[in-house]
């Protein structure tokens, strides 16, 4: 294959060798056979020679996307890898048609309740041009407001978020459930900002199936985990903007967003409309409160029609793809901390079983960028990295 002819390039062209060799290793995939003819990877290197970069088909871009998935260590939902649907947007290059392009990924998405799995992909990065950015970790995230005393009101997780947005001019309701606008920036720009219309984010008010007063609680939670915030890096071609999202299991809402105590903190409000005291830690309060609560989410998503999965269809799905890809002769590389539930982890088949050791190199995959998003400088928002124990600003191999 004349590929081979150019593998001696000039040494001011190392990006462009490793793009070269990227891109062998991709169209080497036993998934891209068909698409890998002799005059494909002739004209990408040519492509690479002339920009440095190479431009996917819409079919190679969706087959990479749907491994990135397939080898994301830190996904439990990798059982629906095959159903990735692609939304080809790389021709929207404003912030503001980048916006419109997300709110189009949340429609098509989210479809009335009836979620499906989606990626849409904005430009790529191109030598000396970082490409278009979200900067949100969601394309859907509640405000958090930092008050006088010290407590939040909204997400406390989205404090720094929303002082950023703030600062660029917006202003939310102060309410415990205000969904923030989109922070987009293009080739290391300016950040713009853009409000999240209101048919374009479907949220759940929560009812218990027994306790009438749980209503009276006021929570809600949106229908669409849409993560914006990662990098799909795909046969040496990085898509810096490339949300993607499939739908919630009923845990992420129940056992972590609405009970952690760095987050909405409900447990005790629940306890004590169970009656419950919460003195004693012995009295297992917080469990009783947390299955509550856990049957709270899934009673109400599912009388609202919207798609949810609970932990333990999920786990099971999970050791199904495991045990589908192993007959198959691949290895899944799994984060076993990540995908076993907040609750009830035990009951679940996931917790029984070992996983082959993850290795961050793999491509195509899904990355944390390089740089911090533009509202939290110091990467305090995203945390360090539990596999490495390196702050995400650092050179964890996995970011
Ligand atoms: N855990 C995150 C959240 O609660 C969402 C992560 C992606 N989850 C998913 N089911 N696709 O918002």
């Amino acid at each position: 294959m004349s590929i081979a002819a150019v593998t001696e390039l000039p040494a001011e062209s190392t990006d462009a060798a490793a793009t070269l060799a990227a891109a062998r290793a991709f169209f080497a995939l036993p998934e891209l056979l068909e698409l890998a003819t002799p005059d494909r990877l002739r004209e990408i290197e040519a492509e690479i020679g002339a920009t440095g970069t190479y431009w996917h088909t819409a079919e190679e871009l969706l087959i990479g996307a749907k491994l990135a998935w397939r080898n994301h260590a830190r996904c439990a939902g990798r059982y629906n890898w095959r159903s990735l649907k692609l939304m080809d947007l790389r021709d929207r290059r404003t912030a503001a048609e980048i916006a419109e392009g997300c709110f189009e990924h949340l429609r098509v998405s989210t479809n009335g309740g009836r979620l499906r799995s989606v990626i849409t992909v904005f430009d790529q990065e191109r030598p000396g041009r970082v490409g278009p950015r979200i900067h949100n970790p969601q394309l859907v995230r509640y405000a958090g407001y930092r008050q006088a005393d010290g407590t939040v009101q909204g997400d406390p997780l989205h404090v720094t978020l929303t002082d950023f947005a703030r600062r660029q001019g917006w202003s939310g309701t102060g309410g415990p459930f205000d969904v923030l606008p989109l922070l987009i920036s293009t080739d290391g720009g300016p950040v713009q900002r853009f409000d999240v219309p209101g048919d374009a984010v479907l949220e759940i008010e929560l009812t218990h199936p027994e306790f009438e007063w749980f209503a009276e609680l006021g929570l809600r939670w949106h229908a669409n985990p849409a993560i914006s915030n990662l990098v799909l890096d795909v046969g040496g071609v990085r898509y810096p903007a490339a949300p993607f999202s499939g739908w919630y299991v009923s845990s992420e809402i129940g056992a972590r967003n609405l009970s952690d105590e760095a987050r909405y903190n409900m447990l005790p409000a629940i306890a004590t409309g169970m009656g419950l005291s919460t003195k004693r830690n012995a009295s297992l309060w917080k469990d009783r409160a947390l299955i509550e609560l856990n049957r709270a989410v899934i009673h109400s998503y599912d009388r609202a029609g919207v798609y949810i999965v609970d932990h333990h269809t999920a786990a099971a799905q999970f050791i199904t793809h495991v045990d589908r890809e192993e007959a198959a002769g691949r290895v899944v590389m799994t984060d076993w901390s990540w995908i076993n539930p907040p609750l009830s982890a035990s009951t679940t088949p996931t917790f029984h079983r070992s996983f082959a050791t993850p290795d961050f190199t793999v491509r195509p995959n899904f990355f944390k960028p390089t740089e911090p998003p533009a509202y939290d400088r110091r990467g305090e928002e995203t945390g360090g990295c539990p596999a490495s124990g390196l702050s995400v600003a650092a050179a964890c191999p996995a970011h």
